[in-house]
């Protein structure tokens, strides 16, 4: 049989990123521009300098991603594309440069959901991994516990009712005064904290015990912090940030171990940006063993946004027989 080679293009947040795909599995290339450093100046992502960059970006992103793969665009059976969500604007600059390789090249076009990608990731580097398994997906606009019944066929067990985890790490990194994005100086600073010093609060959600709720930690977070200065204690930081990190962690834990359990599912995956996260890989990895489950993740660079993961998606829904039309468009809301 022959080869199978996809094109992915991932352009929903702040990351313009290309990468080619073989048969679902082998990486030829990941290309990522990122545009944290112009963000950062802001202290967030600016939806109208995401877009701006983007189209100034993806053709060379592209280019770097065919060349480094060796093949060119004639060389491709289909085209990948993340729709959504995320935001609008930035969406639409990927949408529209895929569709016109496709147009162009007439292969097919495979819409994308960002998340599904995500989830994907975790195939790249573990060859023995297949469905059904559980995968908490944790990054700056989502916090999902969801059963991977098939590929491209989900159940949703649980999400969160306000902040994203990445959300709260990166707001509580902001009032630490870290800066942006917070969740990796969260990581980092913490080792240098104690994680007890203080004891946030696990809130849970009532009669949806795989459900999530992080805005409680991080006001908890920020009253501490004000009551510090209004007693004109020092905060430390350190401890402030190695505290809130186990209580995040130890809730995600939590969660996705009570419902392997429930569910009587022997694998677990994370994914998604804090999923780079040390201290909850090391933590679920113990609670894992513990338990019987293999534990399976992403290496970092798979985990934060990248085209690798929507290129891998993106071949498992072209085996289905996903194909999408020129009235594909960028979904900001799109569900899973
Ligand atoms: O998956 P991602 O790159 O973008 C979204 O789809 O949202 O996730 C970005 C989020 C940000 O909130 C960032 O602070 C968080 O992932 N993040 C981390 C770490 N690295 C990235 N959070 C905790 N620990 C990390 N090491
Ligand atoms: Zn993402």
């Amino acid at each position: 049989t022959e080869d199978v080679l996809i094109l992915a293009i991932e352009s929903s947040c702040d990351e313009t990123a290309a990468a080619v795909i073989k048969n679902g599995r082998t990486v030829l290339s990941n290309v990522i521009s990122s545009q944290i450093d112009l963000h950062k100046l802001y202290g967030g992502v600016v939806p109208e300098i995401a877009s701006r960059k983007h189209i100034e970006k993806i053709n060379q992103v592209i280019e770097e991603a065919l060349k480094e793969a060796e093949v060119t665009l004639d060389d491709l059976d289909a085209i990948g594309v993340t729709y959504g969500p995320g935001l609008v604007g930035a969406l639409l600059v990927g949408v529209a440069e895929a569709k016109a390789i496709s147009f162009a090249k007439d292969i097919p076009l495979v819409g994308v959901h960002h998340i599904e990608g995500h989830i994907s990731a975790n195939y790249i580097e573990n060859p023995d991994l297949e469905p059904p398994f559980l995968c908490l997906v944790v990054s700056g606009g989502h916090t999902h516990l969801v059963v991977v019944k098939d590929y491209g066929e989900f159940e949703i067990l649980g999400r969160t009712r306000d902040d994203a985890a990445g959300e709260a790490f990166d707001k509580v990194a902001r009032a630490i005064g870290l800066g942006y994005p917070g969740g990796p100086k969260i990581d980092r600073l913490s080792k240098e904290g104690n994680p007890y010093a203080m004891n946030f609060p696990k809130a849970k959600v009532e009669d949806a015990p795989y459900d999530f709720s992080f805005s409680g930690v991080k006001s908890a977070v920020l009253n501490h912090i004000n009551k510090c200065k209004m007693q004109g204690i020092p905060v430390v930081e350190a401890d402030v940030a190695a505290s809130f990190q186990r209580c995040v962690v130890e809730v995600l834990v939590e969660h996705a171990i009570a419902a392997a359990k429930d569910y009587h599912i022997d694998k677990l995956a994370i994914a998604g940006g804090v999923a780079s996260n040390q201290t909850l890989r090391t933590a679920m990895k113990q609670a894992c063993e513990k338990n019987q489950i293999q534990f399976y993740h992403p290496s970092p660079i798979f985990c934060t946004d990248n085209a690798a993961m929507i290129g891998v998606a993106a071949y498992y829904e072209y085996l289905k027989g996903t194909r999408h039309g020129w009235d594909l468009n960028a979904v900001p809301n799109l569900k899973l």
